[in-house]
């Protein structure tokens, strides 16, 4: 066991290693229980350091058999090693040496799925961040780089694959029945970008020619039989490679790049060096059995990874503090590249929406952090939705500041200076400082100041001064550990609306910088006056969504609708909705309480009936515009003391309301937005199933009947089509004999497939009300229900407790009572899914006080339960305290 646990790591405490690694060389003898490891360590005393320091590996769990000094065993006397640390001393002082240390693992008995361990009758291994010390003993960090070559012996016949990173050296027989083979990554790396796995899979190939002519091998490698639902993977992963050369200017550097999925994994995926490793869920598409959104996430997923080799592989980290800059920067990336497949517009807004409902409430809660922390106990607990998304938010915010040129500088400028090194957050802004001559030391704030800003805004239209005046104001709230803030720079991207739909352009500017269509708002309070607007403006703000902020500015629905309908940046004319519908959604929420009747403004029924009738729009778009505030958008609005029931409950009338004002509207679409033919799983026909589908939901609030659901599932001849019928019969109508009757077909037709009976589990544990918890106690029952798998876990537990809003904060607690002991079984096996299933209760605090006080208790209970994991009591002692 570890016993570092409840330790804090403090970004100040930085120092280099004591010892320079030079080279790594490992040999595995892989068996089920008993895996021999013999790491082979060049190191060299560091200049400068003293003669009697001790060289000091990371270990976790580790079982050491032999231990030598340049081939000679090392007297007892001379090293502690304990399941977590090797201390070795006496070491020489000015010349290289050999350490050789032998381990024995248990891969079989590895169900924390970090290290070596198996899944699906294969050895494969996760390193990042802290897991190759469960392999041997070793200088665990991401500063310490090294070119490894790696020899893997195994029975031949379950294992005639056996691959690491980088190129392959050769192979050939090893004794009876066994062989070996030798792999050889020339390019240094830390020890959690390592990767091995051995066993018996199928193959699909295909080949790269780079933008300076060499050809690479590319590998997907899949369980026997799934070859045929690789191709999709492997068209993002060719897609990815050029778009990677032509808009970063980044050429892929090994021969060959391989991609291994697997069905036990923790994560989505992770960029090992030219041998990824992919949960199968991102890896595997045929129309059968992906929805548009697992289409979308592969292209995004094969992507992000790929983009990690420049961002992250041959940049790595300094130290995990730093972890935004490979994470957040390649985030962007892969936004960016799929913003340039699909249609930007739409990308951004679900980007935004997925900010808005995953990050903002983190950097409101008691899990809040910077995106660079400069505190942790359990590093695996910072890969969080903050370090990710609102690092890359924090990304996007230096190209608007910069233009697309001096971004494009900056980047060239970051590849340039810092391949191969070890870098920080410093170093990268210090490239756009270089490149631009623009000082960013205010705008680096937004790396260590956590919270989200809000910006409050008021505008004045002076007619006869023909001048538009706006009041702006910052407040960064208190976070836990930082009390007080320091204003940071926001970059906003603005319009002034005419109208007739033109912007203004003002003859001058003052107090605040206007680049483009960008104001920079620095101050804590500002005043900026726009000149020379002939007519009332109406104010369209932080377009694109250029800067993660709360923006409070209350706009009448009349302008709001005149954004909605005018704006040349759709991103704009959605917010505009949104904006327009959130009061509508939080006043019915609370007549609901009141047990008044709800209302819907007439203006936000027109204007989206109007916005998704209009053919002139894209489709996608539409049905982003028909997608309202979510529960948990509402619930983040309404702040404290919300009532779960009443949000979820407002929300259905509202939703009635527009389908009942639009049914003629829906039917139309429903009817006119067929994708005829073959599938494809391009964004325009994404874009027209997506709105047939939203246009379905609205039906079953207008109809208040499954029939027409249950003939749409009939008739369905896609999963996305399938499913989003399914999802509908199940959670509108959950006790209709039509719903439980397409639930069980679906269960039958899809039995062999787990990742489809995947989106079953979801789909039942999202089924409102109280009956929901029977329901996943239920399922957990069920044959497919397999609690070792995460996927499995995440798709009933996960789902449930992070989006059933209704289900989950049923009033009398029962469902915290029940994720706290789920939490305390899946901890013992695999402590990191556990504590990332329990940030579901992220928000707990603004509760109603009634299921605040179960929250409470629930949490307590896990706080309370025996042998806990640290990476658990790291969540559950901060989401108490903070
Ligand atoms: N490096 C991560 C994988 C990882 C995360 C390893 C946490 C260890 C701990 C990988 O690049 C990643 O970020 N994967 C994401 C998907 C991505 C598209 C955001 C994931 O696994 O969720
Ligand atoms: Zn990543």
């Amino acid at each position: 066991m570890r016993t570092d646990i409840g330790q804090i790591v403090h970004l100040a405490d930085y120092r280099p290693t004591d010892f320079v690694l030079e080279r790594v060389d490992l040999t595995f003898e892989l068996d089920p229980t008993e895996t021999k490891v013999e790491a082979r360590l060049i190191f060299h005393r560091r200049d400068g350091v003293d003669a009697s320091a001790p060289l000091v590996l990371d270990g976790d769990e580790l079982n050491m058999t032999g231990l030598l000094l340049d081939q000679d065993e090392i007297p007892a006397g001379l090293f502690d090693a304990s399941a977590d640390q090797l201390v070795i001393r006496d070491l020489p002082a000015a010349v290289p040496f050999e350490i050789t240390i032998t381990t024995i693992i248990n891969p079989t008995a590895n169900t924390k799925l970090m290290g070596l361990y198996r899944t699906g009758g294969i050895y494969c291994t996760q390193c990042e961040a802290e897991g190759f010390r469960r392999i041997t003993y070793f200088p665990d960090r991401p500063d310490v780089l090294a070119p490894y070559t790696v020899n893997i012996i195994a029975e031949k016949a379950p294992n005639p694959l056996l691959l690491s990173n980088g190129n392959f050296l050769g192979g050939a027989g090893y004794g009876e029945g066994k062989h070996f083979a030798a792999w050889f990554d020339p390019h240094p790396k830390p020890s959690y970008l390592f990767a091995l796995v051995a066993g018996d899979l199928g193959m699909v190939e295909d080949t790269f020619v780079t933008m300076s002519g060499r050809e690479v091998a590319l590998k997907i490698y899949v369980e026997h039989g799934k070859e045929p639902r690789v191709a999709y993977a492997m068209d993002a992963l060719k897609r990815s490679m050029k778009w990677d050369e032509e808009k970063f200017g980044r050429e892929y550097d090994l021969d060959i790049f391989m991609i291994v999925a697997v069905s036990d994994f923790n994560m989505g995926a992770m960029e090992n060096k030219g041998l990824n490793v992919f949960n199968d869920k991102y890896v595997l598409a045929d129309p059968e059995t992906a929805t548009d959104a697992d289409y979308a996430n592969i292209e995004a997923i094969i992507a992000h990874e790929y983009f990690h080799n420049w961002t992250g592989n041959r940049i790595t980290c300094r130290d995990w503090f730093q972890l935004c800059l490979k994470e957040g920067l390649t985030v962007y990336r892969d936004h960016e590249f799929s913003a340039d497949q699909r249609s930007r517009a739409v990308k951004r807004i679900a980007e935004v929406r997925h900010l808005k409902s995953e990050q903002f409430p983190e950097d409101a809660g008691p899990l809040a952090h910077p995106v660079r922390p400069t505190k942790f106990r359990e590093i695996n607990n910072f890969y969080t939705t903050t370090v990710y998304e609102k690092g890359s938010e924090v990304t996007r915010m230096i190209a608007t500041l910069l233009g697309a040129d001096l971004f494009k500088a900056g980047m060239d400028l970051y590849f340039d200076r810092h391949d191969g090194d070890a870098s920080t957050v410093e170093d990268f802004v210090k490239c756009f400082e270089d490149a631009s001559g623009r000082d960013l030391k205010q705008f680096s704030l937004w790396y260590d100041q956590a919270g989200t800003p809000l910006v409050t805004v008021s505008g004045h239209y002076d007619a006869a001064a023909s001048t538009f005046t706006l009041q702006l104001e910052q407040m960064i709230p208190a976070t836990p550990g930082q009390s007080t803030k320091e204003p940071m720079h926001i970059p906003l991207r603005m319009a002034l609306i005419l109208d007739n739909g033109s912007e203004a352009s003002p003859s001058a500017v003052s107090g605040g910088e206007l680049t483009g269509d960008v104001l920079h708002l620095t101050e804590r309070k500002q005043t900026v006056t726009f000149s020379g607007i002939s007519s009332r403006p109406v104010l369209s703000l932080n377009r694109g969504f250029s800067a993660p902020i709360n923006l409070h500015f209350d706009q009448s629905s009349a302008d709001l609708a005149h954004i909605a309908r005018h704006d040349s940046d759709w991103f704009a004319r959605w917010q505009a909705l949104t904006d327009l519908a959130l009061p509508n959604l939080m006043q019915a929420a609370r007549d609901i309480q009141l047990g008044k009747a709800v209302a819907c403004d007439p203006v936000l029924i027109a204007t989206l009936l109007e916005i998704v009738a209009d053919d002139s729009l894209e489709p996608a778009f539409r049905a982003q515009a028909l997608a309202l505030p979510g529960e948990a958008d509402i619930a983040r609005e309404l702040g404290a003391n919300n009532d779960p029931d009443a949000i979820h409950a407002g929300r259905k009338a509202i939703m009635a309301e527009i389908a009942r004002a639009g049914q003629q509207t829906f039917v139309t679409l429903y009817d006119s937005m067929q994708t005829p033919g073959a599938f494809s799983p391009d964004a325009a026909s994404a874009g027209k199933r997506a709105l047939r589908n939203s246009a379905l939901a609205y039906l079953s609030y207008a109809e208040e009947t499954p029939a027409r659901a249950a003939t749409a599932f009939a008739a369905a001849n896609n999963m996305t089509d399938l499913s989003q019928a399914l999802a509908l019969l199940a959670q509108r109508f959950p006790d209709a004999p039509e719903s439980q009757a397409a639930l069980s077909t679906f269960e039958t037709r899809f039995s062999d497939n787990a990742l489809v009976i995947d989106k079953w589990f979801s789909i039942q544990a999202l089924i409102p009300g109280e009956t929901a918890l029977a329901r996943v106690k239920t399922l957990m029952h069920s044959p497919h229900f397999i609690s070792t798998n995460p996927n499995r876990v995440r798709s009933l537990v996960g789902a449930f407790a992070f989006s059933n809003t209704t289900g989950f904060n049923r009033a009398d607690g029962a469902a915290y009572q029940f994720l706290a002991e789920q939490i305390l079984d899946i901890d013992k096996r695999n402590p990191q899914l556990a504590a990332r299933i329990l940030t579901a209760m992220r928000s707990w605090r603004s509760l109603e006080p009634v299921r605040a006080d179960h929250a409470r208790a629930a949490l307590l209970t896990i706080e309370r339960g025996a042998g806990l994991s640290g990476d658990v009591s790291d969540i559950v002692e901060r989401m108490l305290k903070g």
